[in-house]
């Protein structure tokens, strides 16, 4: 076991956890985008930065292990500072159309802006535009303006699933997620790479425009009962005048059957 201070408080976690995954343990929050637990780790939104006594620079927390002794500080004014600029960075070319995006409520890139990033834009130049829904699979629609590129659907097509269909193209300001060629984003379990987005940028073909997130009033926890599996899901249902509908079926964390994901039978 590791002991470290976390914002003056005394931390002890297992050898090899993240700084990221020991503030995440304590119940508290680094804002991030491309970690996710069972992703392998990029380390390239820059967005979990934070500051470690005696370290010259920021470190990225998603990427840097604990070690013995360790200070660190994860609201700093350093990291306040950055974490402003990587999100007015992210912004430059976002189209910023939350009103009619079906992430917007439910959307990561929306509440870290509110709660870290600068209050307006400075940039006043022409946005980058580029394709908006598109359809890439059975499933699932792309909106490549309001992608962070984060990669986690790359990652999760590669490293997940197996079946590579995403990759990153072109560089810099130019980046864009797209499929190889020839390639439809329609392996079995293509529909958690809605889930995984941290923004709208991959949704829902199904629910793309039926309900916002706050209308979901109620969410049941259940069990999938297409197959012997067991799969453990979330059913999000809203409430109208003419009854209940059932909405949106996501999946629900268990280590033990199915981890994060659900395949795409319905
Ligand atoms: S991805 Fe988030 S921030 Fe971007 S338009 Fe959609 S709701 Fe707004
Ligand atoms: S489409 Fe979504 S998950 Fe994929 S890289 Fe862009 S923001 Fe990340
Ligand atoms: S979450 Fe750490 S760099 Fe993206």
């Amino acid at each position: 076991m590791i002991d470290l201070i976390i914002d003056g408080a005394q931390v002890q976690v297992p050898a090899g956890t993240s700084i990221l995954e020991a503030v995440l343990r304590m119940g508290r929050e680094i804002p991030h985008f491309c970690y996710h637990p069972k992703l392998a780790v990029v380390g390239s939104c820059r967005m979990c930065q934070v500051e470690v006594q005696g370290a010259p620079k920021l470190v990225i927390s998603c990427a840097t292990p604990v070690a013995e002794g360790m200070e660190v500080l994860t609201a700093s004014e350093r990291a306040t500072k950055a974490r402003k600029a990587v999100l007015e960075f992210l912004l430059l070319n976002h189209p910023l159309d939350c009103p009619i995006c079906d992430k917007g409520g439910e959307c990561p890139l929306q509440d870290y802006t509110f709660k870290y990033g600068p209050g307006e834009s400075r940039f006043v130049e022409e946005k980058v535009h580029r394709i908006k829904h598109q359809p890439i699979g059975p499933f699932v629609v792309f909106d490549a303006e309001r992608c962070i590129l984060c990669s986690r659907c790359v990652r999760f097509c590669n490293d997940v699933v197996g079946t590579s269909e995403l990759g990153v193209f072109s560089r810099g300001d130019r980046s864009v997620i797209g499929l190889f060629p020839g390639q439809s984003l329609d392996n079995k379990y293509s529909g958690n790479v809605i889930d995984l987005c941290p923004v709208g940028a991959l949704t829902s073909r199904d629910y793309r425009f039926k309900s916002r997130p706050w209308d979901l009033v109620t969410q049941v926890p259940s069990v999938c009962g297409l197959c012997s599996a067991g799969c453990n899901i979330v059913v999000d249902v809203r409430h109208k005048e003419q009854g209940q509908q059932l909405l949106r079926i996501r999946p629900r964390i268990n280590d033990d059957v199915n981890g994060y994901w659900i395949c795409d039978d319905r």
